[in-house]
């Protein structure tokens, strides 16, 4: 039993798991794969790692010391089922079995219960970062018991992205917890990619830039507030070339978005918790619209401003103001989707009784992961400076980015209006903005009518209690409870 850890599916991110590991000191990997060539196929590529080979389960957990340590890298769903069920079948009670796929967080507190029922440890853990960061560091979020973590945690630090001298990785929360945030982290990832690329439609087609002038718009944006890895991609995106055509790239991709169903999971598990996370939401309601190819097709006569490649809208009026007012509702609108996924974390939170440090969920997405970026610092210390805040849009610096962003955000969202170009996560976080900061909603009249069809009932704003209005009679009022 030579190695220390294992690492279990050895397709792209599995392989460049097993070797950012096996290239921090104190580690010596096992590797594992259902078919046994490749597992041969990563030791001879890289013998500098000096991987344990095993060709089956027995073989795998006989090189691994005790406590055994092993990642699974499978598929989400019946294929990870399939690797828990045989790797438990092998080893012992304190052993542990880490899940470092995108599993669904109900499967994996099944799992956790099923397997500490047979006295062993599974840690489910979101990693992101794609590819790259799974070899050079990705950022890490572990759920599991403590008792996991105390073995566990020193191996992730070790191979974790690291911000600021600190590994990204922190033990998020018991069971499910670790795949919950990993599973938000996604759902704002959607919201990201589609305030950006509303930004890219607006200074495309209102304000008429080519991908070109846009790219470099990106690229300064890249140095302000905006700072990060999806701003930074999106310039490389929009200043590439078609090798084919010589047309800008983005012009010759299909307009259909795909999914593999974590921005789902995100808005159905936020929407049974009763919390709105809407640009979330019209983010995967915008993923859908794009390849809903016969509605598209239906739809494409029907009236309206149609958006043009020249200047249009009233909004625009120079160029770099323009450009200066989109920055800025793209960042309001950036710090809404932020808050509501935080928002959904906190709820999760208490209905799964997990003990989840938001502060430290912004720490560790600060590199390494998909969303990572330089706005994270400030939830951080938002978090760290009042650790039960409960609304983060309300924080003093985003109190007054929010007070900053105003008008731009305001008139962004109109001119998109006026032009025709649909600014759905934009508008929605205005929206989310406008009913959260309101005094008074219309929701009285919402429980007026259901009172009146369903006899409801409602509450007064003068006394307590239930009341029903008698509707259909002589509508006097009752209290009912
Ligand atoms: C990450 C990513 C990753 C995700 C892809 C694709 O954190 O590294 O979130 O886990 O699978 O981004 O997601 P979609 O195919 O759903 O866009």
């Amino acid at each position: 039993s030579r190695a220390n850890i294992g690492v279990v599916g050895l397709a792209v991110m599995g392989s460049n798991l097993a070797r950012n590991l096996a290239g921090r000191p104190g580690n010596t990997v096992a590797i594992y794969n259902r078919s046994a060539d490749k597992t041969h196929h990563l030791a001879t590529a890289h013998p500098e790692a000096e991987f344990v080979t095993a060709d089956t389960v027995e073989e795998f957990a006989q090189s691994l010391s005790t406590p055994r340590t092993a990642i699974i890298m499978v598929q989400a769903g019946p294929a990870t089922d399939q690797v828990i069920s045989q790797l438990a079948d092998v080893f012992e009670p304190g052993d542990i079995i880490v899940d470092g796929g995108n599993a669904h967080f109900t499967d994996t507190i099944r799992r956790e219960a099923e397997l500490a029922a047979r006295g062993l440890n599974f840690v489910g853990a979101g990693i992101s970062g794609g590819e790259e960061g799974a070899l050079n560091g990705p950022s890490i979020m572990p759920g599991g018991s403590a008792e996991a973590w105390n073995t566990l945690g020193p191996i992730l630090e070790s191979i974790a992205a690291v911000a600021d001298g600190e590994p990204c990785v922190t033990h998020v929360g018991t069971d499910g917890a670790g795949h919950f945030v990993k599973m938000i982290h996604n759902g704002i990832e959607y919201a990201d990619m589609q305030l950006i690329a509303e930004a890219y439609d607006l200074l495309r087609h209102a304000a008429g830039l080519s991908p070109q002038e846009i790219a470099d718009v990106f690229r300064q944006w890249n140095t302000g507030v905006l700072e990060s890895y999806l701003i930074d991609i999106t310039a490389e995106v929009l200043g590439h070339v078609d090798a084919t055509t010589g047309s800008p790239l983005v012009d010759v991709i299909v307009d259909q978005a795909g999914s593999k169903g974590t921005g789902v999971w995100t808005v159905q598990s936020a929407v049974g918790l009763g919390v709105p996370v809407t640009g979330i939401a019209e983010a995967v309601f915008a993923r859908a619209i794009s390849s809903s190819g016969a509605s598209r097709r239906a739809g494409g006569g029907l009236p309206g401003p149609t958006p043009t490649d020249g200047k249009s809208g009233s909004a625009i009026g120079d160029a770099q103001g323009f450009i200066d007012m989109v920055e800025q509702a793209l960042y309001a609108s950036k710090i809404v989707a932020y808050s509501q996924g935080f928002d959904a974390i906190s709820e999760a939170a208490s209905e799964y009784n997990w003990s989840i440090d938001r502060g430290e969920i912004a720490r560790i997405w600060r590199a390494g992961c998909i969303i990572r970026a330089q706005f994270l610092d400030r939830i951080t210390e938002a978090y760290r400076e009042q650790p039960e805040l409960p609304l983060l849009l309300a924080a003093p610096y985003f109190h007054s980015a929010l007070d900053d962003a105003q008008t731009p955000w305001r008139k962004v969202i109109q001119a998109g209006v006026e032009t025709g170009i649909a600014t759905p996560a934009f508008s929605s976080s205005l929206a989310y903005y406008d009913q959260i900061r309101r005094e008074r909603l219309p929701a009285c009249l919402i429980q007026g009518q259901r009172d009146f069809f369903g006899a409801h009932t409602y509450k007064r704003v003068d006394a307590e209690g239930a009341f029903h209005t008698d509707w259909s009679a002589d509508r006097s009022e009752s209290r009912v409870d």
